[in-house]
């Protein structure tokens, strides 16, 4: 497989940096194919503005759905996407990896998905009407493909327990997995989470390795999340609701993971 890298960290002797190089050696000697955005090291833009759009004109004003829709249509988007977009077609994978930065992913690598998932190729894809509100959960661009997200986190396990004072691991994730993974159509594997990640001694290093060694191992074989297909049946179209019956006994997130499994 070709797997993309997508790594938000600013220090090369990280944990998260340490955790990366082992992820990367255990792909290759796999017979994997890696390619590496390191999204500091790029100096990646994060901020979505008008320099992305140089064929909006000065005077116009800038809509960025519209925007990002008509550079993406008429290969007018900047270098630096076009070449993260290049890179997630080629891939069959794509590993997301960072720290918990309260409670979600560093902003530039919030910065990349704003800009990289351009309309057209991670969203506002497909048949939009009444009878059908486009490819995506499950279907669109990145059909096919596996996705899956490495973080490190300060807080301990128990703090992101089902009872835990931070919330549900899989909850707090949800937006990434579901929101940005999912939704234009990766298959999305449950996260590698390391947690308690300030105090590390070469023990808890190892071990976390070792669990993240296996992980690489079985990129290719691990079951995804079963998450819904928003065009399977479920859910009410146009309103996009769960079908009455569905999901009895949960709420919130957990309604859009099957539970078929
Ligand atoms: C700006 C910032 C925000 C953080 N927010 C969280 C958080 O929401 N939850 C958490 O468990 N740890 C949080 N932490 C701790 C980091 O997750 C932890 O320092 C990091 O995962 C350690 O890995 P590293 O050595 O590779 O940086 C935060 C750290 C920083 C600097």
């Amino acid at each position: 497989m070709k797997v993309l890298l997508v790594f938000a960290h600013p220090e090369p002797q990280s944990l998260t940096a340490s955790l990366r190089d082992v992820a990367i050696a255990q792909l290759e000697a796999d017979g994997h194919e890696v390619l590496l955005s390191d999204l500091y090291a790029m100096g990646w833009k994060s901020e979505i503005d008008r320099a992305d759009f140089p064929a909006l004109a000065p005077d116009e004003r800038l809509l960025p759905v519209a925007a990002s829709r008509q550079a993406y249509a008429t290969d007018t988007l900047t270098a630096d996407v076009k070449a993260e977009i290049d890179k997630l077609i080629s891939a069959d994978a794509l590993i997301l990896q960072f720290p918990l930065w309260w409670f979600t992913m560093p902003a530039i690598l919030k910065g990349w998905v704003d800009r990289v998932f351009a309309y057209g190729f991670a969203y506002g894809v497909g048949e939009h009407s009444d009878r059908r509100w486009g490819d995506r959960y499950g279907e669109g661009r990145m059909a096919g493909k596996r996705a899956m997200l490495i973080v490190t986190a300060g807080g301990w396990r128990e703090h992101y327990g089902p009872r835990g004072v931070n919330g549900p691991i899989d909850d707090l994730l949800f937006p990434i997995n579901h929101g940005i993974l999912y939704y234009p159509g990766y298959d999305v594997l449950p996260p590698f989470v390391t947690y308690s990640a300030d105090r590390f001694d070469a023990a808890r290093f190892e071990a976390a390795a070792e669990g993240l060694r296996e992980r690489m191992r079985t990129l290719e074989t691990t079951t995804p999340i079963a998450y819904r297909r928003q065009n399977g049946g479920d859910y009410e179209i146009p309103t996009m609701e769960l079908r009455e019956g569905l999901g009895a006994g949960m709420s919130g997130f957990g309604l859009h993971v099957s539970e078929k499994g």
